[in-house]
C-alpha cells in the first residue's frame, strides 16, 4: 500500500498498488481510483489490510448493481440475510442480502428503514449472539444536505479510558438490546419494554480482543436498554453513561458526508456508526450488506 496523492487521469493505467488515504480522524480511510466491479485477489488483499488497520473504508465513484455489492461483499465472507423491515417487509427481490436503508414511500409503503431522522449510536446487530462482521453501505440517492455517517472507533475508545472506567469494564458483560433498532422503531415482532433486565437482546463482553487484530477494544452496541450483568439498574446506567460520554468523545469518530456512487465498508467488531437526521421531503437511498465473521 502506499499514500500520495494521484493524478487524475491514472486510473486506466495503475492496478496495483492501492492508493490508501487515511483521513484525519482517528479511523478510517479511502481507497482511491479503484473500480469494485474488477478488483483482483492481490488487490483484495490490500483492500483487507487497509480495512483491519483503518477500520472503515471509503470507495468514491463506483457504479454498482446489487449483484457487484454482494459480489463484493461474499469476498469477505459470507452474507447475511436481510433483517426484516419494521413494517414486516423483506426488501429486494431476488436479492435476500440487501437491506435497504431509505425515507423513500412507494405507493404508501417504505421502501427501506430508519425514515429520515437520526439514527443513534450503535454496532449493527450486537443484539445477535454472532453479530455480522463487517457491513457495506452504498449510496445510490443522498440528500442534498444531511444525512451525513459518523463513525467512531472502539479500539480508541478502550486506548483513552479513564483507568477507573477501565478498571471496572473489565469482566463485565453489557446486555445489546433488541427491542428499538438505531432509528427507535420496534423490531418486527417485538413486544417492547423498557426494563433492560428482561427485553431481548444478548449479553456480550463489554472489553474484547478483536479476533484478527488482537487489540482490545470496548464493544458497546447501543446505549438505549443496555445494561451491565449483575448491577442494579441505576448503578448500570451511570457507569454505562461515563463510559460512552468518553467512548463517543469527537477525537474518536469520523463523519462521513455522502455523495451517490460511495461505498463505506466499516469493521462492525471495532466500530460504532450514527446517522444524522435529514430533510424528510428529499431521497436517501442506500442498499447495505452484512458479513459473516
Ligand atoms: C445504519 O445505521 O445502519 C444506517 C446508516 C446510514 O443510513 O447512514
Amino acid at each position: 500500500m502506499t499514500v500520495r496523492d494521484v493524478p487524475a487521469d491514472s486510473k486506466s493505467r495503475r492496478r496495483s498498488p492501492l492508493e490508501v488515504v487515511p483521513t484525519p480522524a482517528a479511523l478510517g480511510a479511502e481507497i482511491q481510483d479503484v473500480d469494485l466491479r474488477s478488483i483482483d485477489d492481490a488487490m483484495f488483499g490490500e483492500i483487507y489490510r487497509a480495512w483491519l488497520e483503518r477500520s472503515v473504508l471509503l470507495f468514491r465513484d463506483q457504479q454498482l448493481i446489487d449483484a457487484d455489492l454482494i459480489a463484493f461483499s461474499r469476498r469477505f465472507g459470507s452474507l447475511d440475510q436481510a433483517p426484516i423491515q419494521e413494517n414486516g417487509r423483506r426488501f429486494v427481490d431476488g436479492h435476500p442480502e440487501i437491506y435497504v436503508v431509505s425515507n423513500v414511500i412507494e405507493n404508501g409503503v417504505a421502501i427501506g428503514s430508519l425514515g429520515a431522522g437520526e439514527a443513534v449510536w450503535h454496532t449493527d446487530m450486537s443484539y445477535l449472539p454472532d453479530p455480522p462482521k463487517a457491513s457495506a453501505l452504498y449510496a445510490l440517492e443522498v440528500p442534498p444536505t444531511g444525512g451525513d455517517t459518523s463513525f467512531c472507533t472502539m479500539y480508541g475508545a478502550w486506548d483513552a479510558l479513564p483507568e477507573d472506567l477501565r478498571d471496572a469494564a473489565l469482566g463485565l458483560r453489557v446486555k445489546h438490546d433488541g427491542t428499538y433498532n438505531s432509528g427507535g422503531y420496534v423490531r418486527a415482532g417485538v413486544t417492547p419494554t423498557d426494563d433492560p433486565r428482561t427485553a431481548p437482546g444478548t449479553l456480550h463482553p463489554l472489553v474484547c480482543a478483536h479476533p484478527e487484530t488482537g487489540r482490545r477494544h470496548l464493544y458497546l452496541g447501543r446505549r438505549r436498554n443496555a445494561w451491565l450483568e449483575g448491577l442494579a439498574v441505576d448503578e448500570s446506567n451511570a457507569l454505562l453513561d461515563r463510559i460512552w460520554a468518553a467512548a463517543t468523545a469527537d477525537a474518536l469518530t469520523w463523519r462521513h458526508q455522502w455523495r451517490a456512487g460511495d461505498l463505506v465498508l466499516w469493521d462492525n467488531r471495532c466500530v460504532m456508526h450514527r446517522r444524522d437526521a435529514f430533510d424528510p421531503g428529499s431521497r436517501r437511498v442506500m442498499h447495505r450488506t452484512q458479513i459473516k465473521g
